[in-house]
């Protein structure tokens, strides 16, 4: 039977090389061999503070991107999570599946709040939500970066619960993390993963950067001293970070890039690195912009979100059903 893939991205700003490598890329290939929905969080994204009129560009901008790197509405179903009522819904009842103690060990939750005296009550409960996003569906596949899988995890657990407590309505899914790519380091720091959150925008590639902003980043992406180009994430963290990211643009192996610069310096390798991730994105930047522009993207929305919530409304009886929610139906 066909599997069932999910994956969400928050609105939450300008996406990363992070976010185009780890996740983003691997979805286009998957439309081919399953159902796919891919959400557009913004439920998510307001459990930290946002711009109203900022969060509703970056949700247009990401259904964009969504688009411009291949996702094809005729095989995908690409919507926005607050517009299919059921993810608040169930998100509702997997909190109540939910542990205090389990939300608190989440790393994200843990640096995220780290030293914040007003956390909102949502960053802890925002698990369950994701839980909630995967189960509606009866995802099989989650396509994800490394940084979620402890959510996965949790996501899983719930759903046993759930299935075990009341009745064994969810599937069980299964978290799936690239081989290469799944933890794109920050370009100044190679300790940290390369976020779109990070204030210091020398830190990451966004997927919209002009050429000449990726040159300069690239440029002033830190190295070490030994000279060498090869890869060794524990010694040489910053050069193993950039040589996966000039391995996934380019598609050549580690092994053949390293071929490539035996005996050269980081200036050349960077340079090239620079121009290799600029014809990555060009493309996709060109089409970003066209769809901006065009009406289609809302019809994508609009039949999305129609799609969505006829899937998810299914899944939303059953559920009362199981907990006993509402009044007894036929
Ligand atoms: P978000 O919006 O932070 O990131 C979107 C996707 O990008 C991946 N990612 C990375 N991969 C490699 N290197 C990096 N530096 C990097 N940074 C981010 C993330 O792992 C993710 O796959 N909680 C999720 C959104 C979400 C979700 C869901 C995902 C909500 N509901 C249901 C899957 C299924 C998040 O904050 O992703």
């Amino acid at each position: 039977m066909l599997k069932t893939v999910f994956s969400g991205i928050q609105p939450s700003g300008t996406l990363t090389l992070g976010n185009y490598l780890g996740a983003m890329k691997n979805f286009v290939e998957m439309q081919e061999e399953a159902n796919c929905y891919f959400c557009i969080v913004d439920q998510h994204a307001i459990t930290v503070p946002q711009d109203r009129l900022k969060l509703r560009e970056n949700i247009r901008s990401l259904a964009a991107l969504y688009l411009a790197v291949g996702i094809d509405p005729e095989k995908s179903t690409l919507f926005i999570q607050s517009e299919v009522p059921a993810h608040a819904q169930l998100g509702w009842m997997m909190q109540c599946t939910s542990y205090i103690g389990e939300l608190e060990r989440m790393t994200q939750f843990k640096d995220k709040s780290d030293g914040k005296e007003a956390v909102s009550a949502a960053l802890l409960t925002y698990p369950p939500l994701m839980a909630a996003d995967i189960l509606l569906y009866k995802t099989d596949i989650v396509p994800v970066g490394e940084d979620q899988k402890q959510h996965l995890e949790l996501t899983r657990d719930l759903a046993e619960r759930f299935n075990k407590k009341y009745n064994e309505i969810f599937t069980i899914p299964e978290v799936k993390i690239p081989k290469v790519g799944a933890r794109i380091m920050s370009l100044n720091d190679p300790s940290k993963k390369m976020s779109k959150s990070n204030p210091n925008v020398k830190s990451f590639i966004s997927m919209l950067d002009e050429p000449a902003t990726i040159r300069k980043k690239i440029k002033s992406a830190v190295t070490d001293t030994d000279g060498e180009i090869r890869l060794d994430r524990e010694n040489k963290a910053a050069v193993s970070n950039l040589l996966t990211i000039y391995s996934l643009c380019s598609g050549l192996s580690i092994d053949e890039i390293v071929a490539k610069y035996e005996g050269k310096g980081y200036g050349d390798f960077k340079a090239d690195l620079a121009e290799v991730v600029i014809q990555e994105l060009e493309p996709v930047q060109a089409r970003y912009h066209e769809l901006l522009q065009s009406d289609e993207l809302d019809q994508i929305l609009d039949r999305g979100a129609e799609k969505a919530n006829r899937a998810a409304n299914k899944m939303i009886e059953k559920a009362e059903r199981a907990m006993g929610l509402g009044r007894k139906r036929r």
